[in-house]
C-alpha cells in the first residue's frame, strides 16, 4: 500500500457526505472527519453560553477560552469541549442547525478551528489509520487544498430536502446552503480541479463505488 491518502469531500447539505465518508472510512480503513460536526459542537457551545448568532463581538471574545479535543471513535474523530463530547443528539437538534451556518460566518471562529482540522491528519496518523477522509464545505478549497483526492457532491435541493425529511429532521437546506454559499470566507464552492460528482439520481451504493474506484486506483 502506498502513503497516508488524504481525501476531501466537500457539498451541500444532506448531499451525502456523511454516509458516503463513512462508507469510505471502513472500506479503506481511513479516519472519517465531520467537520461539519466540528462546527455545530462549537455552535452548541456558544448557545450553552447563552451567546446569540448576532454578537458576534462577544463570540470572537468567548472562543479562546473554548479549550478543543480530539476523541476517535471507532474510526470517527469526535470534537471534544473541555474534555467532552457533546452527545450527537445536541448536535443535531433544531437549534443548532438553525444557528450554525451564522456562527460560521464569524471569520474568527472559522480561523480558530483550521489548524485544528489541518491536525486531524496527525491524529490519524497517530492512531495507524491508512488516511484521512475529511469532509465539510472548505475542505479541497481551504483546508486540504493538496489534498490526494477532493470530490464535491452535488444533488437537486428538491431531493436533498426529501432526504432530511425522510430522516425525520427539520433542517433547511436551501437556506443553510445560501447561507455558507454567499459568505465571505471560504464559502461553499466547488474548488478548482475537484471531481464534481451529482448524486440527485444515484444511490448511496452507487457514489460510494465511484469514489472507491478513484481512490483504490490512487492507493496501487
Ligand atoms: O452529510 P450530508 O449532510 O451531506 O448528507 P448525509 O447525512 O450523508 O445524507 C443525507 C441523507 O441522504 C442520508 O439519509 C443518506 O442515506 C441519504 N442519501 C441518499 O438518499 N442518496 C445518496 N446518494 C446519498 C445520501
Ligand atoms: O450534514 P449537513 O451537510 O447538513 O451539515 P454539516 O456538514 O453538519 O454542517 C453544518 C454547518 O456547518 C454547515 O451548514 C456550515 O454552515 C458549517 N460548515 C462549514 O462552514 N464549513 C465546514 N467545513 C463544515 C461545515
Amino acid at each position: 500500500m502506498s502513503s497516508f491518502l488524504i481525501v476531501a469531500i466537500d457539498g451541500g447539505a444532506a448531499s451525502g457526505k456523511s454516509s458516503t465518508s463513512r462508507a469510505l472510512s471502513e472500506r479503506f480503513n481511513f479516519l472519517h472527519v465531520d467537520t461539519g460536526s466540528y462546527y455545530r459542537a462549537l455552535t452548541a457551545e456558544l448557545l450553552r453560553r447563552v451567546l446569540r448568532t448576532d454578537q458576534i463581538e462577544a463570540v470572537k471574545s468567548a472562543l479562546p477560552s473554548i479549550t478543543l479535543g480530539t476523541r476517535v471513535d471507532g474510526r470517527a474523530a469526535r470534537m471534544e469541549i473541555g474534555g467532552r463530547v457533546v452527545p450527537e443528539a445536541e448536535i443535531r437538534g433544531p437549534e443548532v442547525t438553525a444557528a450554525v451556518s451564522h456562527f460560521a460566518a464569524i471569520p474568527e471562529l472559522r480561523a480558530a478551528l483550521l489548524a485544528y482540522q489541518r491536525a486531524q491528519a496527525d491524529v490519524a496518523r497517530a492512531h495507524n489509520f491508512c488516511g484521512m477522509v475529511m469532509e465539510g464545505r472548505d475542505i479541497g478549497s481551504v483546508i486540504f487544498p493538496n489534498a490526494d483526492l477532493r470530490f464535491f457532491l452535488h444533488a437537486d435541493p428538491v431531493a436533498r430536502a426529501k432526504r432530511r425529511e425522510l430522516e425525520g429532521r427539520a433542517d433547511a437546506v436551501a437556506e443553510r446552503d445560501r447561507l455558507d454559499a454567499s459568505r465571505k470566507t471560504a464559502p461553499l464552492v466547488l474548488a478548482s480541479g475537484a471531481i464534481d460528482i451529482d448524486s440527485t439520481f444515484l444511490t448511496l451504493e452507487q457514489v460510494v463505488e465511484k469514489l472507491s474506484g478513484l481512490i483504490a486506483a490512487k492507493l496501487s
